[in-house]
């Protein structure tokens, strides 16, 4: 037989998928940020936050709302190269796809772009731009320059972050979106709605407040930790639903369940 926990597990997997997105203060903060600052007058928008504060979902979402409304691009993976950049840009403008060795004059794509100012509003989406070299950075910038493209550019803080974040950002991008961490509150939201969406409602009510505290405590609010977290909880939980079921409240989950997947995540040492 199957385990409920198998289920429960499952909800835990980390994926971008806006089908999946929950409305939680930060990220409804952030979104209403987002949207506004799209509407005013700025090249450029960073959306900054550690990994797994959800910069990727928020994007997403974003993309998702607006692409009736707006010209919106979500360059969810970096380009590896300048020239497949160029070449994602040029798609971006005219429609059509180059063949693959084509070179794209940079100058040309600019001039191309001043000429669509005031005609056209394109809105781009960078996700993992920590990855983008300074060079292309400051390629993006120009194009920025042109108004006719904004960029809603988003990173994570790395070793090179001050490099980034000051050659690149700091006089130039206008307008700063942070995504920090969870609270405890939105991460209670996050957990159960998660739970509730499947119909895990006896699995979500086990979850009390002391239990969501803990959970907190270890991953400090982190998303992505926390669905590592919830998933070994439910690995452990299926586990003993399995074999030893009289040792599994169902009602009340078990603080030493959570000890275990603390345990088994490197959180606590033995
Ligand atoms: N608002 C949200 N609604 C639902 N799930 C979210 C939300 N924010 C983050 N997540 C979850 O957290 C994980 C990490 O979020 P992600 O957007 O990939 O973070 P980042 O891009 O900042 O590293 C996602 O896989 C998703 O499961
Ligand atoms: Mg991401």
């Amino acid at each position: 037989m199957k385990s409920r926990y198998a289920v429960a597990k499952e909800v835990f997997v980390d994926s971008v998928d806006t089908m999946d997105y929950i409305e939680l203060e930060s990220s409804y903060k952030a979104f209403k940020k987002l949207e506004q600052s799209i509407e005013k007058p700025l090249k450029m928008i960073l959306l900054f936050g550690s990994p797994g504060t959800g910069k990727s979902m928020l994007l997403g979402r974003l993309y998702e709302k607006l692409k009736d409304k707006k010209e919106i691009h979500y360059f969810d993976t970096p380009a590896i190269s300048q020239k497949e950049f160029y070449h994602k840009i040029f798609l971006v403008l005219t429609g059509k796809e180059l063949p693959p060795n084509t070179e794209v004059n940079f100058s040309a794509l600019v001039n191309y772009c001043k000429k669509l100012r005031g005609k056209r509003e394109i809105v781009i989406l960078l996700d993992e731009a920590q990855m983008y070299g300074p060079e292309l950075m400051e390629k993006i910038r120009l194009l920025s320059d042109s108004r006719a493209i904004k960029f809603i550019v988003s990173l994570h803080k790395t070793e090179d972050e001050d490099l980034i974040a000051k050659a690149h950002f700091q006089s130039r991008i206008w307008e700063v979106v942070e995504l920090k961490n969870a609270s405890v509150e939105d991460l209670a939201t996050y957990i159960h709605k998660k739970l509730l969406k499947r119909n895990l409602f006896e699995i979500a009510n086990s979850l009390k407040p002391k239990h969501i505290q803990m959970i907190h405590k270890f991953t400090r609010g982190n998303f992505r930790e926390c669905n590592k977290m919830m998933y070994a909880i439910f690995e452990v939980s299926e586990y003993y639903d399995l074999h030893e079921p009289n040792k599994i409240n169902y009602t009340n989950m078990s603080r030493k369940i959570i000890e275990m997947a603390a345990i088994k995540l490197g959180y606590i040492h033995v």
